[in-house]
């Protein structure tokens, strides 16, 4: 089966200026990123805030053009595809971003905003049409049609999110790329939002790239999770293994940080000293080694990304 989405060796790099009478700098924000989508699943990016996971995103939604390494979308590589063929793929890859509030117009109506994509696109032949599309999606999020006429401001920040689902899905993506979609939402309306994904996700087969620095949340909704540090990949597998036996002594380290209700599950509390490093200067050989509590020699060299399903990018 072709993935939906397939990433290799994805790389961005941003030339810099660091202040006024320096020399530029290369920022290695992503380095080098793999993994393949099907239709359905849902693959957790997980990370620390710098690792690289919005860069990801915007190479996956096409917003940003990857400075090495290639992006299929439903079999096709899209640098070497036509005008037209991006333009269809783009179509299938859709984004929600964190902040609902920045992400809406706040000039544009509900309903404006959930038909703009189809006018974009030139989907649909009269107004009408686009309106009954619009509001059939308004309805499958689980906002009212009264909604339909109301601005933004007017919502609270669940529904914005709901709104933001809505016209995402507009032009029936078959992968949602999801930038901590419930990060800004208040713990209670956090499992809401995450419930409507999940049904949606059954409904319509789409499939869902989850970007979030919570494992807590992402234990409930991923089927495959990628742990990125320093714009690389260190672990990556299917969840299950992922959550219970953790090879990355980073992975181990995130892990350990969020709360389990189970006693059986809980685990000693690895406390990482230090901060992340910069991507300007990344450390020669594996970039965690300055913050792992079981580095040694062998460290200096950069390990590999090794095995089959479960891969991990460790020498222990
Ligand atoms: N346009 C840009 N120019 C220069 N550097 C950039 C640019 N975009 C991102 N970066 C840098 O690339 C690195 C990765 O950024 P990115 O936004 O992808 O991280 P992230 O994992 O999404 O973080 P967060 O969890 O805070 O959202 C950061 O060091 C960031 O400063
Ligand atoms: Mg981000």
């Amino acid at each position: 089966m072709t993935a939906l989405l397939e990433a290799r060796e994805l790389r961005r790099h941003y030339r810099v200026r660091r202040g006024w009478f320096q020399s530029e700098a290369t920022v290695h924000a992503l380095d080098g990123v793999g993994f393949s989508l099907q239709a359905g699943r849902t693959l957790a990016v997980v990370g620390e805030s710098g690792c690289g996971k919005s860069t990801l995103a915007r190479l996956l939604t096409m917003i940003e053009t990857p400075t090495a390494g290639q992006l299929l979308i439903d079999g096709e590589d899209v640098a070497h595809a036509d005008a037209a063929t991006r333009a269809r793929l783009r179509r299938q890859v859709q984004i929600v971003f964190q902040n609902p509030y920045g992400s809406l117009n706040p000039r544009q109506t509900v309903g404006d905003a959930l038909m703009e994509p189809l006018e974009v696109n030139g989907i649909g032949a009269h107004r009408a049409e686009r309106e009954a599309q619009a509001r059939a999606m308004l309805a499958r999020v689980g906002l009212r049609p009264e909604h339909f006429e109301r601005w933004p401001h007017m919502f609270s920040g669940g529904q914005r999110q709901r709104i933001a689902i809505a016209r995402a899905l507009m032009l029936r993506p078959r992968v949602l790329v999801l930038d901590e979609p419930v990060s800004a939402l208040d713990v209670s309306i956090r499992a809401q939002v995450l419930n409507l994904l999940a049904e949606l996700q059954r409904e319509l087969g789409v499939a869902y790239l989850f970007i979030s620095h919570d494992l807590g949340v992402v234990r409930h909704v991923a089927d495959e999770v990628l742990v990125m540090y320093l714009g690389r990949c260190v672990e990556q597998g299917p969840a299950a293994e992922v959550f219970e036996s953790p090879r990355h002594p980073y992975t181990q380290a995130l892990l350990s940080a969020t709360p389990t209700v189970d006693p059986a599950r809980r685990r000693q509390r690895i406390l990482l000293q230090g901060e992340l490093p910069s991507p300007l200067e990344r450390p020669q050989g594996c970039a965690f080694r300055a913050r792992c509590p079981q580095a040694h020699a062998r460290c200096g060299e950069s390990p590999a990304l090794e095995g089959q399903v479960h891969r991990v990018a460790c020498w222990l």
